[in-house]
């Protein structure tokens, strides 16, 4: 049975009714890592790999939650959303932000289970939060956009989760369009699609199945310098607002010789939206090999300016870079663990499998994953019933 089948099953033998079905997708990004935050640009998309969720209103205010894959179950009362620090709370802080901004909303009963792997830095998390979201809009009429929803997974996630995370993730799960990667200025959020036009080459995420406790801790503190480097130039230049208005004259200027870490964070992210735009610019003029380029430097930055980086992605980079066939790669999203992500031509992605799978292996004793994404849409109800 598959799975939609198999949820779709289990929800009718709970509940006793049919679900409403919706598909909430993870996300990659191309290029544009630890920008979101500071007001620059990233380039994400929704993949095919998702969240599937299963779900009916209630006319009472009760919660029942079965997360399918780890076979447990959450009930609750929609009177009293307090944090659990599990699963749940992905859940409860979406019904959290809608009871207080008031949308009408009772009781949910919810099945959900995934094809996205969890802790692998794919936004399994800001998939589920949308699902939740654009589930509760659906069951109870309340004619919300995709950015209402968007915004409200993400203070989901940083005031009742408790993660500081920037718009990225749930923007690209929420707003993705298949074939397209998603231009994002998260200081105004506009975004325009562009097409990805990369005939024969496959986007491929390599798992290094790590996982670093260090990644919430550390993410914090570089949000923190950054928000120091930003502070100290404010000192001269009243204006800037975030590191978006910052320049490398700047801070060469005034960072570089009196605070050298802080000098080493902001100057990565400066880099890093100037590579996005030449990037963008490389992809409209079908320049893939130019693009490639850009993800190896990116990774250099995150490794050694911006320190997210962890030897195993190091390692993954290292093997792929010398790898034919290979247009570039870098680590993704926060850092500390999770996928690398790799450009790679269709006629070399065996040999590039069996290569990478092996070296890891006899470079850190770690098994990896290879996983092959299409570009799909965001959030949606999927029209399939199966009775
Ligand atoms: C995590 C966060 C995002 C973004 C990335 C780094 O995925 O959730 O908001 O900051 O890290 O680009």
């Amino acid at each position: 049975m598959d799975l939609i089948s198999q949820l779709t099953t289990s929800f009718q033998h709970l509940f006793h009714a049919d679900p409403l079905l919706i598909c909430s997708p993870g996300r990659v990004n191309l290029i544009g890592e630890h920008t979101d935050y500071n007001e620059g640009f990233v380039l994400p998309a929704a993949i095919d790999k998702a969240i599937y969720l299963a779900v009916s209103p209630r006319t009472d205010h009760e919660l029942h939650f079965v997360a399918h894959d780890l076979n447990k179950t959450y009930t609750g009362s929609l009177s009293n959303l307090q944090p659990t620090n599990t699963w749940a709370d992905y859940l409860l802080g979406v019904l959290a932000q809608f009871r207080l901004a008031d949308y009408p909303i009772s009781g949910l009963n919810c099945v959900f289970s995934g094809t996205i792997p969890m802790g692998s830095g794919l936004s399994s998390s800001a998939a589920l939060e949308n699902g939740v979201g654009f589930a509760l809009n659906e069951l109870y009429g309340l004619g919300l956009d995709r950015i209402t929803l968007l915004k409200l997974s993400q203070r989901a996630e940083n005031d009742f989760v408790g993660a500081k995370v920037g718009i990225m993730d749930m923007f690209a799960s929420m707003m993705g369009k298949a074939d397209h990667v998603i231009k994002l200025d998260c200081r105004s959020l506009e975004y325009t699609y562009a097409p990805l036009r990369m005939e024969g080459i496959s986007i491929v995420l390599c798992d290094s199945r790590v996982k670093h406790s260090l990644v919430a801790s550390e993410y914090n503190t570089r949000r923190a310098e950054c928000e120091a480097g930003v502070r100290f130039l404010q000192t001269f230049y009243p204006d800037i607002k975030s590191l978006r208005d910052v320049t490398m004259a700047m801070l060469d200027e005034h960072l570089r010789d009196t605070e050298p870490l802080i000098y080493r964070r902001c100057a990565y992210v400066v880099q890093e939206n100037q590579r996005l735009l030449d990037g963008v610019a490389a992809l409209e003029a079908n320049d893939v090999a130019s693009f490639g380029q850009l993800m190896y430097g990116s990774h250099e930055g995150l490794s050694h300016w911006y320190e997210v980086s962890c030897t195993e992605l190091d390692i993954l980079v290292d093997i792929a870079r010398h790898q034919p066939g290979v247009l570039g790669a870098r680590m993704m999203g926060g850092g500390f663990g999770g996928c690398t992500i790799n450009l790679v031509r269709e006629d070399s992605l065996e040999a590039f499998t069996d290569h990478i799978i092996k070296q890891y292996k006899a470079q850190t004793g770690k098994d990896t994953y290879i996983h092959v994404c299409k570009i799909q849409d965001g959030t949606h109800v999927v029209n399939e019933l199966v009775s």
